[in-house]
């Protein structure tokens, strides 16, 4: 990929590239934590994002997608977003580096990838390449951490999502064999050897993504503000739903309107399951891990209603072939990927079953996609 992108690169704007790569991510537990200041314990995989790009002493950005076939032209002096516009991940960083004080001239950039399902936040490797290739193409001294921030917060006010900090952490921050448990309060981690012995990971792409998924988010988020708003009158210094402990659930009920207490209810007893996941993964504890994949989809599906028919599907079917440890929608949701932990040795079964299973329910042709935990984002030699 790189040397393609190198190509396209030379081919359209005459010299060489500095290359940088950043990759996707997956989660293996911790869903609509983060923005609560939450626990999450995401990774970085191998597929991602490749930029190639370089300073062509011109006020002009000259854009490429390779994978689109598509250019895309600003002034680096004078630019705004456009709607639903790939461009948006790469002038909203822009935007932030300069916002920050960092002087950016124009440049030349051509990217692609090979991120093989939505769900796997390419929007967040496509933010944190760019980030790091222009931080090293204009020579700027920039912290990893201060790159995430700013591709957080391009997305808010480009792309219009409010997300979390999840996925461009992971992307920057991954290191091969290993998880982050990163905690979303203070944006540190700790990183957990992840040994699943003979089993594999492997994501089931669904194939569907729901319109709307990015409005849903948003009121997501919402309504989890709302109810830190209310759960103030017995917890004054509450900033967030990590301050609430998982043993006060009882008592938030009798607080919150209906409608709001189960998705509180998500992410509080989300975190909790988080830190037992982690704990379970690292003493070796597979069972243990499965179990709360499960508890962490029935409560995405069931509390926090973020998942759909198909995701239900892939999960509960998985739930009850062999050799499976654990399986659960994985991200947003409302489409993309499922997450599953898969004795080697059924695999094949796996994908067997469950291919015809959901292709009979459907008609989709679910994808399955072996996923290691892999390095994350830097500039390619
Ligand atoms: C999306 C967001 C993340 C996170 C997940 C849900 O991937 O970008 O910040 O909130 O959804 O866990």
């Amino acid at each position: 990929m790189k040397d393609k992108i190198t190509q396209s690169f030379t081919k359209l704007f005459g010299n060489q590239p500095i290359v940088a790569f950043a990759p996707g991510r997956i989660n293996l537990i911790g869903e609509h934590t983060d923005y609560q200041e939450g626990l999450v314990f995401p990774a970085a995989v191998e597929q991602g994002i490749w930029v190639g790009i370089q300073k062509n002493g011109l006020s002009t950005c000259r854009l490429f997608s390779v994978d689109f076939e598509e250019e895309f032209v600003f002034d680096i002096h004078s630019f705004s977003p456009k709607k639903n516009h790939w461009a948006n991940y790469i002038m909203g960083v822009a935007s932030q580096f300069q916002q920050a004080g960092y002087k950016l001239e124009g440049f030349d950039l051509a990217f692609g990838g090979n991120i093989p399902a939505s769900g796997l936040s390419s929007s967040a490797a496509l933010s944190i390449a760019i980030g790091t290739g222009l931080s090293e193409v204009f020579k700027l001294t920039i912290t990893k951490k201060s790159i995430v921030l700013y591709a957080q917060k391009s997305e808010h006010l480009f792309a219009g999502v409010k997300c979390g900090i999840m996925d461009p952490y992971a992307s920057a921050f991954g290191v091969k064999d290993r998880a982050l448990l990163l905690d979303c309060r203070t944006n540190t981690h700790f990183e957990v050897e992840a040994d699943f012995g003979e089993h594999s990971l492997l994501l089931v792409n669904s194939k569907v993504k729901h319109n709307l998924a990015d409005s849903a988010y948003n009121q997501r988020r919402e309504a989890c503000e709302e109810s830190v708003r209310i759960l103030r009158k017995i917890y004054p210094e509450a900033t967030s739903l990590r301050d609430i402990p998982v043993k006060d659930l009882e008592k938030v009920k009798k607080l919150l309107p209906a409608e709001l207490f189960p998705k509180a209810k998500h992410v509080i007893s989300e975190i909790d399951r988080v830190t037992l996941a982690s704990n379970a993964l690292h003493a070796g504890d597979l069972n243990v891990f499965g179990t709360l994949l499960k508890e962490s989809h029935l409560s995405l599906s069931k509390d926090f209603e973020v998942s759909c028919a198909e995701l239900d599907f892939l999960a509960e079917k998985s739930w009850d072939l062999p050799g499976v440890i654990g399986s659960r929608m994985m991200g947003g949701g409302f489409g993309g990927c499922t997450i599953n932990l898969v004795a080697n040795s059924r695999v094949q079964n796996f994908q067997d079953q469950l291919y015809s299973a959901y292709k009979e329910n459907f008609d989709i042709e679910a994808d399955f996609i072996p996923v290691s935990l892999s390095e994350g984002a830097r500039i390619l030699e």
